[in-house]
């Protein structure tokens, strides 16, 4: 069995890294195509190292432009390129526009399709993720699931013959890595040993985009009452140099990208987790660190449910809920066991 791998982004390689070993572990014939979305050493190559995937069959070098003139142009290389490969399987990872043009290019030729991380919902159609994942979940032939209610969202649409719970494999690399860096401690960059501080990230275009708005979150992070590291991603570096604002003031410092490795270890020993992404949300979840989410919703609804995850949409309220206690209790596996990416081997193996 041939499966294509098509990813481009930075959450798409953590995910690419388990499965990419458990499909070597399955003697399954895995080419990866990297559509070149991100581009940056540390938003892309460091990852490919730090993490152990092999290095893509196939790198398309379309990064940057407006979602329309990257999707087009990654659906013009993709067609030759996936007809002369022509594999069993195309796998799409997440809701990227990497993932949609992969998809797109694939159904097209009638190259069967599957989905990782099917079923993730935010009913918020102003995100260019939410029309990526729907119009993917949609158009492919397997819809993976990580959890319950992905499954329920894709039956509500109709799509449940074709769905698999596989788990999260996210939840497979983030515990793999947290107990590699607790077993080889390494420190924060930005941090004092044994100083306390805050983690943060923010990248979605609804909070980059509108000048006030971001000036608002980062003067909200900037008075929290401990240090703020905020490593900062290229959408909001792009974003600050064309606003004139300077992100760093108070108690905010900025840093580069980090590894992968070195955000687990940050996020572990951070005293709280203040993001916009979907993926940050999870970890800290995952690694037994509150969180506070600047969105007005979450894909990942099992974080909110007992209070690791707490929503502050308009960043109102950092101040009480960045550094709140932990909640008490067990909050349980929603995310699964870690041995979702074997699960997707034998899944589509299976449907071969
Ligand atoms: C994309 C995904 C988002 C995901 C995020 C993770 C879509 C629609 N969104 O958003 O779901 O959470 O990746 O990081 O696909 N840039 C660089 N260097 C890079 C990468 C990007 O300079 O290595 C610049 C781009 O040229 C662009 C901006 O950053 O100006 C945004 O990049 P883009 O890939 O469009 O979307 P993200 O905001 O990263």
């Amino acid at each position: 069995m041939r499966v294509v791998s098509i990813v481009g982004a930075r959450p798409q390689f953590v995910k690419l890294a388990p499965v990419a070993k458990a499909f070597a572990d399955a003697g399954i014939d895995h080419q990866i195509i990297h559509t070149g979305q991100h581009y940056d050493v540390n938003m892309s190559d460091s990852f490919f190292q730090e993490l152990g995937i092999p290095d893509p069959d196939l790198h398309l070098g379309v990064g940057g432009g407006s979602h329309g003139v990257m999707t087009g142009r990654m659906l013009e290389q993709l067609d030759p390129v996936l007809e002369e490969m022509a594999p069993d399987w195309v796998l799409v990872y997440g809701d990227t526009n990497s993932t949609i043009a992969g998809t797109l290019s694939a159904v097209k030729m009638h190259l069967r399709v599957a989905h990782l991380e099917a079923g993730l919902r935010s009913f918020n159609r102003r995100m260019p993720e939410e029309h990526n994942r729907v119009l993917t979940d949609h158009a492919a032939d397997l819809c993976l699931a990580p959890t319950r209610v992905a499954m329920e969202h894709l039956a509500d649409e109709g799509l449940a013959a074709r769905s698999v719970l596989v788990g999260d494999v996210m939840t497979d690399v983030c515990l793999q890595v947290r107990d590699s860096v607790l077993a080889n401690p390494r420190p924060v960059p930005g941090v004092e040993a044994g100083e306390d501080y805050v983690m943060a990230t923010i990248h979605r275009a609804d909070n980059t985009d509108d000048q006030s708005r971001l000036e608002h979150i980062l003067d909200a992070l900037g008075s929290l009452d401990r240090k703020v590291i905020l490593p900062v991603h290229p959408r909001l570096r792009v974003r600050a140099e064309a606003d004139g604002i300077t992100i760093a003031r108070g108690n905010l410092t900025t840093i580069d990208p980090l590894a992968y490795p070195d955000m687990v270890n940050a996020v572990v020993h951070a005293s709280g987790v203040v993001t916009d992404s979907g993926g940050l949300q999870k970890e800290a979840f995952l690694l037994g660190t509150i969180c506070t989410t600047v969105r007005t919703e979450t894909e990942w609804v099992e974080t909110v449910d007992n209070g690791w995850n707490v929503l502050d949409p308009d960043a109102g309220r950092l101040a009480e809920l960045a550094t709140r206690p932990a909640p008490a209790g067990d909050p349980g596996h929603p995310y699964g066991d870690g041995h979702a990416a074997r699960e997707v081997a034998r899944v589509l193996a299976e449907h071969a």
